[in-house]
């Protein structure tokens, strides 16, 4: 089946009714199909495959040129998106096709990671793809936030819309994605779609001139939620000017939901916060994420305990060969020679282990590699368990 990568335009008669069939309420209005016009420069930059026969679109893929950090390194990743299979068309073997041809060209353009949000994560799995943890949702009421309402802190807050406020929003994102393991942002032309919207307020801590932490959220009614998206901060400080805003609500909103990454501990912020966080995985609908390593150069200098050992990947496209990973000097090598314990791992194992989500007996557990107990000892030295916080939603 011919498989041919699309120009720009092409994508409003090819893959957007394809992912709009698979993704939305449909059939769809008049008014949604002249929507996919104003869609189509946040579209521009990614890779868009699809397989078509007789000028029949019968499936899909896209891959996003984005950039992730893998403990404390960015590198260019692969947002894989609009994965869509025309409903008479599906269980022939089109995506696996695509996905093969879409990962090959990625990683040869120079992409070394991949992520995505699944619709059923063992289908992705079976791609070497393994899952990272999804964000919380926090839910509380502003009342509870009074004694911050006292509180001394430096610095000030700013309040504007997200389109006038877009550049340092973005800058401050840019930041994070330096100090931050696992975050992933979407480059400039993807990213202007939440200016050009402008359907959210903008919340920004300063201390000193610097910005420290930022909140973009709405409001749906009085007496209602103030929706926060991520709650982004550098510092405590931060964290509580930001919070020291949202108190200002008390009489305005009755709840106040932020997203947060899963090592946050709202329950510690204020005595008498009554608080619920829940992140709910269901598929199809509420996925968490995943990613993997398309190439084990990702690898190569990363931050590392003093471990040995001999890898052997199996089971991949992308992933093969035996390699010795080194971490005498603080930072990963990899070289041949030497003696060294020994382990098998998948490419969803491997990823597990760099990624920092899973330990080595975990991996083992969950049928992603094959580890004796000394080799899980230096692995766990190398790759010390340390969660990713993704970020970026697609
Ligand atoms: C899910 C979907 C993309 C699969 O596309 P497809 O072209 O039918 O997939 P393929 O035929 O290439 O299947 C590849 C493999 O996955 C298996 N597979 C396909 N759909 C599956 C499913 N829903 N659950 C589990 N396995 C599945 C196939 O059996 C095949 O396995 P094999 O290689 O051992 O034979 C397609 O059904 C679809 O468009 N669904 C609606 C939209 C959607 O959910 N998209 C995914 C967004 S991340």
């Amino acid at each position: 089946m011919p498989i041919r990568r699309l120009a720009a335009e092409e994508r409003l008669t090819t893959s957007f009714p394809l992912q709009a069939y698979a993704f939305e309420a449909s059939p769809l209005t008049g008014e949604r199909v002249e929507a996919f016009h104003r869609y189509l420069p946040y579209n521009k930059g990614n890779r868009t495959l699809v397989v078509e026969e007789g000028g029949e679109t019968h499936a899909a893929a896209s891959a996003i040129p984005m950039r992730q950090n893998l403990r404390g390194r960015v590198l260019p990743m692969a947002g894989v998106a609009g994965v869509a299979t025309h409903p008479l068309a599906r269980r022939q073997g089109h995506v696996r096709a695509l996905l093969h041809q879409l990962l090959d060209e990625m990683r040869d353009e120079g992409h070394p990671l991949s992520a995505l949000y699944p619709f059923r994560a063992g289908f992705y799995e079976r791609f070497g793809y393994v899952g990272l943890p999804r964000a919380r949702t926090v839910r509380f009421s502003p009342a509870d936030l009074g004694p911050l309402l006292r509180a001394d802190l430096p610095g000030e807050v700013t309040w504007e819309r997200i389109g006038a406020g877009y550049p340092g929003y973005r800058a401050f994102t840019e930041r994070c994605l330096r100090e931050r393991h696992g975050f992933a942002i979407f480059p400039d032309f993807r990213a202007v779609g939440l200016r050009d919207r402008d359907d959210r307020w903008l919340v920004t801590a300063r201390i000193d001139g610097t910005t420290v932490g930022v909140l973009t959220y709405r409001i749906d009614d009085h007496g209602g939620e103030l929706h926060g998206d991520d709650l982004l901060v550098g510092d405590p400080y931060a964290r509580a000017l930001l919070l020291r805003f949202l108190a200002r609500h008390v009489d305005q909103v009755e709840r106040i939901s932020l997203q947060v990454p899963a090592d946050e501990l709202p329950e510690l912020w204020l005595t008498d916060l009554a608080v619920h966080m829940e992140a709910r995985v269901s598929r199809p609908g509420s996925p968490a994420p995943m990613a993997r390593l398309l190439s084990v150069d990702a690898l190569a200098g990363l931050p590392a305990g003093p471990g040995r050992v001999r890898v052997e990947l199996v089971d991949d496209r992308w992933l093969g060969g035996t390699h010795l990973l080194d971490g005498a000097t603080g930072h990963l090598e990899l070289t041949s020679g030497g003696p060294a314990p020994s382990a098998t791992l998948t490419a969803a194992g491997l990823s597990a282990l760099a990624y920092g989500v899973l330990d080595p007996v975990e991996v083992a557990v969950r049928g992603l590699g094959s580890i004796g107990p000394e080799a899980a000892a230096e692995l766990r030295r190398l790759f010390p368990r340390e969660l990713p916080y993704l970020f970026a939603d697609f």
